[in-house]
Formats: structure tokens, C-alpha cells, sequence
């Protein structure tokens, strides 16, 4: 949910959790989403758009992990062991991102950065190739497509790959889209679908007769809502007035991002996205059609840190430079870190919890933007009285509150060996 340039984090457990007003107390809203972040947005539109009477509550909204995200759709490419039910959630997602960019350009007159170009993951030693040919090995078994090219093949698709590049897997269905461009798209259109924006935090959940009401914002109005959903990303956790039942388990997980500028004289430098494992660390370059190309990512475990080190940069760069030699010509524009919230199990909380009238959309982990147009789908289903769908009765919060109320979907085993 955060992201900051340099560091300090603002303090998420003063302030609890993103969210809040302005001023006047509304009440009477259908929804209230808490966290304006893509997954807050989106959750937003299509609740408006169903004819919910909604309101979203953020200091900021737009802004969160999405200002630092690269915006890789890499279901594939990003595949792990004991994730085949995740796997199964990202792949209906991804699924559904060409008709969600179509609606949503049209909703918002906003351009997304939707492309449709593929990613090569390549290896630069053998045991990056042993590595990357067990994860083919995984992707066959798993029913899924990619392709083994030799170096030379690597090199023919990316000419500006290094010279030693051992093999790789080409996977023409791993697409990418801007996230910042995404987040004003969704901005956009939950203003035209009527969303009331409370730009402030939140300070607590209101609880009445044990069901969730709405919330308090840190001017201390009040907003009522009959349901309110809790999208705060990293800090979802930190909301005071849930109760510990159905308090997300959700951490931060800092990943350091750089931005480049590919000059027009180096264009096109990359024509996909393009990764590599090296020495244990994922680095990914994601060019864009308007000669951004981004690079990471660290992933570390510090709490609510979000400084960029010197290290981290230093360790992105050499990667990337083992990768793509060619980067160093290219001028460096941004540095940033932001925080992914990540549950026990790394797959995503979506649904009702315990509690009455709160529903979870957090805990998308490395997923959030693929599984942006999923969510949304989901949470209107909830929020307009129905089940949660079968691709997600698996990521229902329930898992985790404790009170075994309702065992997970039967495929819900997240460990579930391939
Ligand atoms: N999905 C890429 C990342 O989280 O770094």
C-alpha cells in the first residue's frame, strides 16, 4: 500500500490504516472501501457501476504500490511450487485483462500501457538454467505454455541480451501493464461512476450490534456504510476497531524499483520483459512503449521500511547489468520502494470475514496488478449479495480467522503438490 521515494514509511500503526474523509460525515453509503490503492479502486468501480451507493476513503488515493510496481502480468513466469491453486487465480485474471483494459479505456478516456508483449525469463549460468528448466518442467506439468530457446534463440528475440546467456523460456502469454497509468484510469472512472472520494485516513471501524457499520475518519466524521471493505494493502492489518478474529495477517514485504529512460537513438532496447534468477535474486527489466524501462526487484522483509539503500540499487543494477550490459548507457530517473502485503500463504484475502459487513480485498503479495480485474469481479459479486465465486472460495479470509466457521473450497489446498 505505502510507497515513498526515500524512507520512513508514515506510521502505520498511528494512523492504521490508509483511508479518509473530509470533513463532512456522509452516511448512508452502501459500501465504504477502506484504501484507495488499484485493488481499492477497482473494488470501488464495480461496486458503483453495479448501483451501489459507494464511497472510498484514502489520503491519497491513486497512489500505494501501484506508484512503485512494474506492472508484470507474469502468471506464468512467476510460477512457484505449492502455488498451483494461486496459479489457478492468476490465470483467470489474466484471462480477463484484455476485455478489463477495453472497458476500462472506455470508461475513463485514460490509456492504460496495456501490452501485449510477451516476456522472456533467461539463464546466465548453469545453475540459473537448471533452475530455469526445473520451472519449465513445473509450467509443462501445470498445463501451461512456454517455450525452451537456446542462448542463441534468446539473443535473436533480444539483441541486447549478454553475450553468455545459456538458454531461456519464452513465454508469449506474460504481458505488462503501467500500473500508475492503471491507478488514474480506475481514479477516473470510479469518479464518473459516482465513487465519493474521503481523502483522509482512517482512523477505526465503526461496529454496531457486531456488524461492521463504516468507519471514523481522522477529523473524527463519521461515515456509515452497510458493508465496508478492507483494502488497505500492507497496513490492512493495523485498522483499530476489527476484531482480532478477522484482523487480516498481512506483512509488508519492501521491494527497491529503478527506473530508466531509453533514449530514442537505443530504441527499442527491449521489445519484452525480461528476467533472469540471478545469484538466488529475481531481477526483471520491463520496457515500455514510451521508453520507460523498469527495473527489479528487491524483496526484503523490514518492516514497514521503505528507504532506498545504496545496496539495494547497486544489487538491481549489477543484475541487471549481467543481463542487458547495455543498461549502463541509459540515464537513471527514479528510485522508489514500496511495500507488498503479503499473508502467511502469499495468495490474496478475498470475501467476508468473521465479522458481519466486512469483507477482505488485500494480501495480493507479488500479484496485485495481474490480479487487479479478479478482484474487482469478486468483491462485486460479495457486495451485491452473492457468494464468493468458485476461482475464489480459496482465498476466502476465513482460512485464517481461527474459527474454522467454514473450511476452505475442497481445491483449496495452497500446498497442493504438483
Ligand atoms: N511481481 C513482481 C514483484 O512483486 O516484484
Amino acid at each position: 500500500m505505502h510507497s515513498s521515494q526515500q524512507s520512513s514509511p508514515p506510521s502505520p500503526r498511528e494512523e492504521p490504516s490508509p483511508a479518509a474523509p473530509g470533513g463532512s460525515a456522509s452516511q448512508g453509503y452502501d459500501v465504504l472501501v477502506v484504501g484507495g490503492g488499484i485493488i481499492g479502486l477497482v473494488t470501488a468501480w464495480r461496486a458503483a457501476q453495479r448501483g451501489l451507493r459507494t464511497a472510498l476513503a484514502d489520503p491519497e488515493p491513486g497512489g500505494g504500490a501501484a506508484r512503485v510496481a512494474a506492472g508484470m502480468l507474469a502468471a506464468v513466469t512467476e510460477l512457484h511450487h505449492g502455488e498451483q491453486t494461486l496459479l489457478g487465480l492468476n490465470l483467470a485474471s489474466a484471462a480477463r485483462y484484455p476485455a478489463f483494459v477495453e472497458e476500462l479505456e472506455e470508461a475513463s478516456g485514460r490509456d492504460t500501457g496495456y501490452r501485449a508483449c510477451g516476456t522472456l525469463a533467461v539463464a546466465l549460468d548453469a545453475d540459473d538454467r537448471a533452475q530455469l528448466r526445473e520451472l519449465h518442467a513445473l509450467q509443462t506439468r501445470s498445463g501451461l505454455t512456454s517455450q525452451w530457446l537456446t542462448g542463441r534463440e534468446c539473443r535473436r528475440l533480444e539483441p541486447m541480451l549478454a553475450p553468455g546467456v545459456r538458454g531461456g523460456l519464452r513465454v508469449d502469454g506474460d504481458h505488462q501493464i503501467d500500473p500508475r497509468r492503471l491507478a488514474a484510469a480506475l481514479l477516473t472512472a470510479c469518479e464518473r461512476a459516482g465513487v465519493v472520494f474521503h481523502r483522509a485516513w482512517v482512523r477505526r471501524l465503526s461496529v454496531v450490534r457486531d456488524r461492521a457499520a463504516g468507519a471514523v475518519l481522522a477529523d473524527g466524521a463519521a461515515l456509515g456504510a452497510d458493508r465496508v471493505v478492507l483494502a488497505g494493502g500492507s497496513l490492512s492489518g493495523g485498522l483499530a476497531g476489527v476484531p482480532p478474529e478477522a484482523v487480516p495477517p498481512v506483512r509488508p514485504v519492501k521491494g527497491q524499483v529503478l527506473r530508466l529512460a531509453v533514449p530514442g537513438p537505443y530504441a527499442p532496447f527491449l521489445s519484452r520483459t525480461v528476467r533472469a534468477v540471478v545469484r538466488g535474486s529475481q531481477v526483471y527489466l520491463v520496457p515500455r512503449e514510451n521508453g520507460e524501462l523498469v527495473v527489479g526487484a528487491t524483496s526484503e522483509e523490514l518492516g514497514w521500511d521503505t528507504t532506498v539503500t545504496a545496496g539495494g540499487v547497486y544489487e538491481l543494477l549489477r543484475d541487471a547489468h549481467a543481463l542487458v550490459p547495455g543498461i549502463t548507457e541509459l540515464p537513471l530517473t527514479e528510485t522508489r520502494a514500496g511495500l507488498r502485503p503479503c499473508s502467511p500463504d502469499n495468495a490474496p484475502l478475498l470475501g467476508p470475514t468473521v465479522l458481519p459487513g466486512l469483507s477482505l480485498a488485500t494480501g495480493h503479495h507479488r500479484n496485485g496488478v495481474l490480479l487487479t480485474p479478479v478482484t474487482g469481479d469478486v468483491l462485486a459479486a460479495v457486495l451485491t449479495g452473492g457468494d464468493l465465486p468458485p476461482e475464489a472460495a480459496p482465498f476466502t479470509p476465513l482460512r485464517f480467522s481461527g474459527a474454522a466457521s467454514r473450511p476452505p473450497h475442497p481445491s483449496a489446498s495452497l500446498e497442493q503438490p504438483v
